[in-house]
């Protein structure tokens, strides 16, 4: 849905392990700057190690070269906050990606100010977060089957919170400057058939937390597993995950 052809500048907040890069620098041109960034370093790296995977190597370049790979095709990764971007000149990038990321930051208005600040006068900004809990029990079952079985979780903010209100996202869009909005929701399978599945697709404190008490842990899988047995043998359907989806100019 955004056309990169003839950007100059592309940025991405929360890249994680760096999924969507490659499909980034298949399309973008060649001397176009691409910088992916995430607030964790382990990320940042995770995401090199990425893009050197997907890059060929005909004249046998080593690993210790990446960093001149990297320059070639224009590309860099760095560890930087979205909601504090002050590393970065203001209507510089035309194009704004953020794909999972502003329903996790503690204050996404912070970090969406700071997209709109450092986009270039109709620049565009892309991004996609959790959207409707109801039809989203890939992304709850987790949470509601550790509950049953007497986990006790911190407090933490509704990650639902933000994609939940249509309207109310795109009255705060308008407010900060934004144009030509697009929101859509989009409601896909999700590719989870075990509990071990659902487990992996966890950041590393959740999967410690889980793993502390194994017995607790063990009722947990068990119950997992039954869940989602009943889902795709009882009712026949497969485990789903709801995205709302957002482009915006500035
Ligand atoms: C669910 S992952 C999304 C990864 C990737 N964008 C994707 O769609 O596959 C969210 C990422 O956002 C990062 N993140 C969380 N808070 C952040 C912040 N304030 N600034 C930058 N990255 C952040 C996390 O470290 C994590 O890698």
């Amino acid at each position: 849905m955004l056309d990169i052809s003839n950007a100059s500048r592309i940025f991405e907040s929360g890249c994680g392990p760096g999924l969507l890069i490659p499909t980034i620098l298949l399309n973008k041109t060649l001397n176009c700057e691409y910088i992916s960034t995430d607030l964790s370093e382990k990320m940042v790296e995770s995401s090199k190690l990425r893009v050197l995977n997907f890059l060929t190597f005909p004249n046998g370049q080593q690993e210790n070269d990446s960093e001149i790979l990297f320059k070639q095709i224009s590309w860099r990764a760095e560890v930087a906050n979205a909601e504090d971007l002050s590393q970065f000149s203001t209507d510089y990038f035309d194009i704004y990606y953020g794909g999972f990321i502003f329903h996790l930051v503690l204050n996404p208005m912070t970090a969406l100010k700071e997209a709109y600040r450092i986009l270039k006068p109709g620049g565009k900004i892309g991004f996609s977060i959790w959207g409707r809990k109801e039809i989203a029990d890939n992304y709850t079952i987790l949470r509601t089957t550790a509950a049953e079985v007497g986990y006790v979780f911190p407090k933490s903010h509704d990650a639902f919170h933000l994609g939940s209100d249509k309207a109310e996202l795109k009255q705060f869009l308008e407010n900060l400057g934004f144009k030509n909005i697009l929101l859509w929701y989009q409601n896909t399978a999700a590719n989870r058939f075990t509990a071990e599945q659902i487990i992996e697709g966890q950041n590393p404190s959740m999967i410690e937390l889980l793993q502390k008490d194994q017995d607790l842990y063990k009722q947990l899988l068990k119950k997992l597993d039954e869940k989602i047995q009943h889902k795709l043998n009882v009712l026949n359907e497969p485990l789903m995950q709801d995205c709302l989806l957002v482009i915006a100019q500035k």
